[in-house]
């Protein structure tokens, strides 16, 4: 039996999700906010907008469609390596009206284009594959645009309720042990992989130890009082210097008003910071800094994923840290349902084999790792998308926050910045290797 109806109709489901999302980010905002630029990190919310749009039009419309362009016109704008975000706001960029009606006319074709496709032969359509890379990238830009509504001044637009608590007071042991021996990085089969998920490789991984969730805001508030931001100890030169020509004392949006409380502004919301959730909002030289402190270390990527893939009851690497199924709201804080993560050892029923809670949603993890391409990497299909950032400018992150869609969230899934970045929804957990006997 074919598997296209299910093939397209999942494929229009993700397209028309993500959609949904992008609106509902730029639909609560005015003209001027979507086109003004909040922080010189971020491009205008209208250039995602119809960045989106562009990127649609390109990989549906004209290669897989093969069809004729409908704005050849707006690819220099819309291209990320052209313009800096910097740059972006004084660009003659589309109105917010006129994005729109431009979204709404590529996607008119792309739903043509997927009623004809094969879902076979031209790799573009094996699987569908060309429409999943498509919902995936709308969905990377609603996570982009929400951290740019983070870093917006001014009264809050957004809302969400709150994550659910995790029902009774757990006792759940500080630290899992992930046995040593080999298992299987990547993915050759999971057909919406990405290309630097790409392919499935054995890697010999010693057991270590790894946090059962992810470092808590009550831990590195630990950390600050410890004085751990004035011990240079505790930080590589790179992560010193930067630390102190940035003058870092705590995690991004985090402040005090006189009192001894930590206060946070979130989405612009002033809050007291919930001890028991994930801290948010830390670089990777914090990260880095804090597990030193820790007399810990950040797990190496290749760790991290075999925390959360490997089966030692089967041997296999599952897709997700629970199993093969996709997730679910009992699962993992995923898809902007709710803006803020989650307590440390929420999500019982998302846990990996190894008993690590929250290895997805909630907040991204940063990782010991530069981003490299795997053994056999392929660029599949543009070089932009992966291969010109392989190198040790970036570190890797895994995971996936609450602010990122189940269809770009998978135990495979790799994603990368620069070491002092912190307005993205990262926090992390650390490890140490286990004792040779
Ligand atoms: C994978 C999140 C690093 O936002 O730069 C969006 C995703 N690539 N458009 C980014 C992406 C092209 C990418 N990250
Ligand atoms: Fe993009």
């Amino acid at each position: 039996m074919s598997r296209r109806p299910q093939r397209l109709s999942h494929a229009l489901a993700e397209l028309e999700t993500a959609r949904k999302r992008t609106l509902t980010l730029t639909d609560c905002l005015g003209d001027d906010e979507l086109m003004a630029q909040h922080s010189p990190l971020m491009s205008p919310l209208g250039w995602d907008l119809a960045h989106v749009g562009n990127q649609e039009e390109i990989w549906l419309v004209r290669e897989a469609g093969r069809r004729p362009a409908l704005r050849p016109d707006l690819d220099d704008l819309y291209d990320a390596f052209r313009h800096p975000r910097a740059d972006r706001p004084a660009l003659p960029l589309l109105s917010p009206a006129e994005a729109r009606r431009y979204l709404g006319q590529v996607r008119e074709q792309t739903l043509e284009v997927l009623a004809a496709s094969p879902f076979a032969g031209d790799p573009l359509h094996v699987d569908g594959f060309v429409f999943g890379m498509v919902a995936q990238h709308e969905q990377q830009h609603d996570e982009t645009m929400l951290a740019t509504h983070q870093l917006r001044a001014g009264s809050p637009v957004l809302s969400a309720p709150a994550p659910p608590r995790a029902s009774a007071a757990e006792r759940l042991p500080r630290e899992v042990l992930v046995p040593g021996g080999p298992f299987t990085m990547g993915t050759s089969t999971d057909p919406w992989a990405l290309d630097n998920e790409r392919p499935a490789h054995a890697v010999d991984v010693p057991a270590f130890w790894l946090d059962t969730v992810p470092v808590t805001n009550a831990a590195y508030e630990e950390f600050i009082a410890d004085g751990g931001y004035d011990d240079p100890r505790w930080w590589t030169p790179g992560g010193w210097e930067h630390r102190r020509s940035a003058e870092l004392a705590a995690p991004g949006f985090w402040f005090r008003d006189g009192g001894p409380a930590w206060l946070r502004r979130r989405f612009g919301q002033v809050e007291e910071v919930p001890a028991d959730e994930p801290v948010l909002h830390v670089c990777w030289y914090e990260a880095d800094a804090y597990a030193r402190w820790a007399g810990r270390r950040l797990p190496t990527e290749a760790e991290w994923e075999k925390a959360a893939r490997h089966d030692p009851a089967t041997g296999r690497s599952f897709t997700y840290p629970w199993g093969d199924t996709p997730p679910g709201p009992e699962h993992a804080n995923l898809g902007q349902h709710h803006l803020q993560p989650a307590p440390a050892g929420s999500y019982p029923e998302g846990a990996a084999p190894c008993g690590a809670r929250q290895l997805l949603g909630d907040v991204w993890e940063w990782t010991a790792s530069d981003f490299q391409p795997y053994p056999g990497f392929a660029v599949f299909p543009y070089k932009e998308y992966s291969e010109v950032f392989f190198g040790p400018s970036y570190k890797v992150l895994r995971g996936g926050s609450f602010a990122v869609s189940p269809v770009a969230c998978r135990g495979t899934f790799r994603n990368w910045d620069y070491p002092i970045r912190r307005q993205i929804f990262a926090g992390f957990r650390t490890c140490r290797t286990a004792e040779e006997h």
